[in-house]
């Protein structure tokens, strides 16, 4: 049961399209104050779920958490808040009941940071709608996992990308021409490691001006999309949520004719500084200008891109107009000043100050349908809307196919229109952990298509980083390398062990059968692909515990190495499960192991998994892209005691017959090894 309880005049984000029922009374579970403030007394081993993206653990309990999307590329453990703002958590516990605050400014989220026993949410006005889910688990289905199903089924139903962008995609900030690429994808081929994509980052447009290639580096770039979809390539551009200031740009030229870009209180544009110098930012809460910034995607679309990805939508200010002028004429001040420990700081802060300040978001406006709106009262749906804009436009544009969208910030109801990833991660060990920690929680938000930067964005990536990474990597939807500029080049035929990436890297294609089937009937049923471990052994009080082991779907449990010169790891088993060694695309070795614990070797070029008991995992003999991929002559591994039943999703992954139920085939094993299967079209074979 979901109940919504209102305070004040909440501002319609639009996250929800689903149903609750309307609640006058007391605010359940928490206590309220002001319409604004709720608290709960947590007992000590209350768990608490969710917060989507963010920093520190799966059980969030011991920080404070902030919903305010920033651009911020240090994800360490000081930090509060990421590139979104997912407003939901669970309380698991001597009650057990989840919270969604839907409200599109700053809130915080306290859980045991001032008082180690409180939960305190607390949003910046009293303007909000609060849905408190209780559950009504049923067979087979854990709590957690049904409080989950409801928020989702209130959300809407998640993004679904085309099935290619489950491939693997390499990616770097300063891939400057078309022959560098072609490098790139040569390099991949002859290295025989799959590739499916490479995106173009901000470098591929004409002086960063959204929907402009640039003619010299990319002379022609509906030619080379096509010379790259022969080879079973996809290319990805960049958008980046400001428009360049700059006469005879038809992008800004319209944007200013038709009043689309966001004014500051006198009705002038607001002036930000991002990676083109000077822009403006559409109005993305604007209909009439979501559905103009849409519709520039076509430009791109018409060249025979079919993906994109959203960047700086937070929206990213390296500076506005008005502070660069006041920093400007005070650092002058200085010049004749003797720089001691409290003047230099203040110098060297007004500098730093200008990037993402505050003040800046107090300055611009939205033109909603529910009238003016300052832009820092809802910061959270910029890059929703932007997001939005693409995703319904694409609807419009492209009814027939599926277009792959992921984008860095986010609030919950962009769930539906693209995936994300998580932004600028670092080249460090403990980012590995970030990565596998963010999953489940992202998923519990409605986010299902998502993935780290893998070898990390910043800082210089190591060999063994990246072997490790991939092997938790090739389970995330999204499975990308990608490095910032001035970085060590982190593609991985650059390292030594070309055939250990190959194996890694060619395991993702091998287990695509499962992985994409997984992630279809998640998406299309409300589920997670991705769960704590909780989640599925809700009775087993060490489960509740791990913070390193993931859930993959039905079948399989993950548990990968993240530290350095590791050779192996303590892995917990919540029951009996099955040890699958690879070593390539073939299985190597398999044992049964026993619930409890185990130290598990794993090779720095090995991916083990766990199959639970009576479940089944459908392989494929691989392929260098996806569409070679044989989705028809399926192998199957299992971990068959008495019999397993598997239920397969798989479609043309292109089109949106997603209900369709020729997409499903039921195949059953038993503990002989015979299969029997329902459907056409399709066979299974025992390993
Ligand atoms: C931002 C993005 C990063 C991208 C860079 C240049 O930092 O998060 O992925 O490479 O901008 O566009």
């Amino acid at each position: 049961m979901i109940r919504k309880i209102v305070f004040g005049t909440p501002f319609d984000t639009e996250a929800v399209t689903g149903s609750f029922q309307e609640w006058e009374g007391e605010v359940p579970y928490l206590k309220e104050e002001g319409g604004r403030k709720f608290s709960y007394r947590m007992e000590e081993n209350d768990v608490v779920y969710g917060l989507g993206e963010n920093v520190r653990g799966i059980n969030k309990r011991g920080w404070l958490y902030e919903s305010k999307c920033s651009d911020d590329p240090k994800h360490s453990e000081e930090k509060h808040s990421l590139y979104a703002a997912h407003n939901f958590l669970i309380v698991d516990g001597a009650e057990h009941f989840g919270v969604f605050v839907d409200y599109p400014g700053m809130v915080t989220f306290d859980v045991g940071y001032t008082d180690i026993d409180m939960l305190t949410i607390e949003a910046k006005e009293a303007d909000l709608a609060l849905y408190i889910i209780e559950s009504e688990a049923g067979e087979g289905e854990s709590i957690s996992e049904n409080i989950v199903k409801q928020f989702r089924a209130l959300i809407g139903r998640s993004y679904i990308p085309p099935k290619w962008a489950f491939g693997y995609g390499q990616s770097r900030w300063s891939y400057m021409d078309e022959d560098e690429i072609r490098e790139v994808v040569k390099a991949h081929r002859e290295a025989g490691i799959p590739l499916d994509a490479v995106y173009l980052d901000i470098d591929y447009m004409e002086r960063y001006k959204d929907f402009t290639v640039n003619e010299e580096t990319f002379p022609n770039l509906a030619d080379f999309a096509a010379e790259m979809r022969k080879q079973g390539i996809h290319l990805v551009p960049i958008i980046d949520a400001g428009v360049k200031i700059e006469d005879g740009y038809d992008v800004y030229e319209e944007g200013m004719e038709h009043g689309y870009f966001c004014k500051k209180e006198d009705g002038k544009e607001f002036v930000a500084g991002v990676w083109p110098g000077r822009v403006h930012f559409p109005d993305m809460l604007n209909a009439d200008a979501r559905r103009w910034f849409g519709r520039k995607y076509k430009v791109l679309l018409d060249q025979g891109i079919d993906g994109f990805w959203n960047d700086m939508n937070e929206p990213a200010i390296f500076y506005s107009e008005e502070n660069l002028q006041n920093v400007f004429n005070k650092l002058g001040e200085f010049r004749s000043e003797n720089l001691d420990l409290e003047k230099f700081f203040r110098f060297q802060g007004m500098v730093d100050g200008l990037a993402n300040n505050a003040k800046d978001y107090e300055m611009f406006y939205h033109e909603h349908k529910d009238g003016r709106v300052r832009h820092d009262k809802v910061h959270n749906l910029f890059g929703y809307n932007m997001t939005r804009a693409a995703g319904e436009a694409f609807e419009e544009l492209e009814p027939d196919r599926r277009i792959l969208m992921f984008s860095r910030s986010s609030y919950i109801g962009m769930h539906r229109y693209g995936g994300i990833w998580t932004g600028d991660n670092l080249s460090w060990w403990s980012h590995i952990l970030l990565n596998l920690r963010m999953m489940p929680s992202l998923n519990m938000c409605g986010i299902l298509y998502t993935g780290a930067d893998l070898g990390g964005f910043g800082a210089d990536c190591t060999e063994d980083l990246l072997m490790r990474w991939l092997a938790l990597g090739l389970f995330t939807p999204l499975m990308r390398n990608h490095a910032a500029m001035g970085t060590r080049k982190q593609e991985a035929y650059r390292f030594t062990k070309t055939e250990s990436f190959q194996k890694i890297i060619g395991l993702r294609y091998v287990l695509l059968p499962y992985i994409y089937s997984e992630f279809m009937k998640a998406a299309l049923k409300g589920d997670m692909y991705f769960r704590p471990l909780s989640f599925v052994y809700p009775e087993d009080t060490f489960a509740r515990r791990v913070e390193d082991q993931l859930m993959v779907g039905e079948s399989i449990m993950i548990a990968p190495v993240y530290e350095q010169n590791a050779k192996g790891r303590y892995v917990y088993l919540p029951e009996r499960m099955k040890l699958v060694r690879f070593f390539g695309s073939e299985k190597e070795s398999e044992e049964i192991l026993e619930k409890g614990h185990h130290y598990i070797d794993v090779a720095l070029d090995e991916v083990v998994f766990f199959i639970r008991p009576d479940h089944l995992v459908p392989v494929s003999a691989g392929g260098c892209c996806v569409e070679k991929v044989d989705f028809s002559n399926l192998k199957l591994l299992g971990f068959v005691e008495k019999e397993a039943s598997y239920e397969l999703y798989d479609d043309d992954g292109y089109s949106r017959d997603y209900d369709n139920p020729a997409n499903r085939t039921r195949v059953c094993m038993d503990k002989d090894g015979k299969v029997t299967v329902w459907g056409e079209g399709r066979t299974f074979t025992a390993v």
